[in-house]
């Protein structure tokens, strides 16, 4: 799979709600939850706990049906839930980092992967062909991920990227200028479609919020940016 992570470096600037609405937007996408304080979806669209990251963790390399057999169905868009403990996420990505994103990245298609708040990057995020920051336009927000850049730029094998969400003083030049990442995409406050998926809502109504139709953008965005020769990725 080609790997596209989603993180934030401080407050909730809508990484989850973006996977989902992302992962829509591709034919082969999955969502993997990789949030080490613990994952949401399970709850927010009324899953169980299994099958999910857990049971994908402990199958061996060659069993039947992939990644497929392990997830379930999180408003039309397939999800690896991860644990809701963020003892238990921290755990199976200490234990099984590797060899699940091993498998994943074997596999075909486009793994979204929710990361949640970045620490020191999983291995899944360290493997990602791309890392898209989400931050709102505001100062903590920004110097917390000036301070991230070099770090990120180390673990990660693909590019980096900042992705804007909602309003704030700060444009698309100045935080480029200021952090030194390009901005590839930027996603409107639209609380009414955000709150519709994280209540488990489906993504079917939304087809015309103005947040559907930025995330659909950034969709596009994001696949021309996977299109691209490695080494103009691996040098950016
Ligand atoms: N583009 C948006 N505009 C307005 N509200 C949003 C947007 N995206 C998400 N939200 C709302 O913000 C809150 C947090 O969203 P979400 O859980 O997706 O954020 P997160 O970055 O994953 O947070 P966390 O770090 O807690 O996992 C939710 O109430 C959600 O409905
Ligand atoms: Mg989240």
């Amino acid at each position: 799979m080609k790997v596209i992570s989603l993180a934030s470096v401080r407050g909730a600037p809508g990484v989850t709600t973006t996977a989902i609405l992302l992962a829509s937007t591709f034919t082969d996408a999955l969502v993997v939850e990789a949030d080490l304080d613990g994952g949401v979806l399970a709850v927010r669209y009324g899953l169980g706990r299994e099958p999910g990251l857990t049971t994908f963790a402990a199958d061996g390399p060659d069993a039947d049906g992939g990644w497929r057999a392990h997830a379930q169905d999180a408003g039309g868009v397939p999800v690896l839930v991860g644990p809701d403990a963020p003892a238990a996420s921290t755990s199976v990505w200490r234990t099984a980092g590797e060899r699940i994103t091993h498998k994943l990245v074997a596999a075909d298609g486009v793994a979204i992967v929710d990361a949640g708040r970045l620490r020191s990057p999983v291995p899944i995020v360290a493997a990602s062909d791309l890392l898209a920051v989400f931050v709102n336009p505001v100062a903590d927000q920004l110097v917390a991920l000036t301070h991230l850049v070099p770090t990120l730029r180390q673990a990660v094998r693909g590019r980096v990227a900042v992705v804007l969400v909602g309003d704030g003083p700060y444009g698309v030049e100045d935080v480029e200028r200021a952090v030194g990442v390009s901005v590839i995409g930027q996603l409107p406050n639209d609380p009414d479609a955000a709150e519709v998926l994280r209540v488990g809502g489906s993504r079917s109504h939304l087809a015309r919020s103005q947040l559907a139709r930025a995330v659909g953008a950034l969709g596009v965005a994001l696949s021309s940016v996977l299109l691209e020769p490695t080494t103009a990725v691996a040098a950016s």
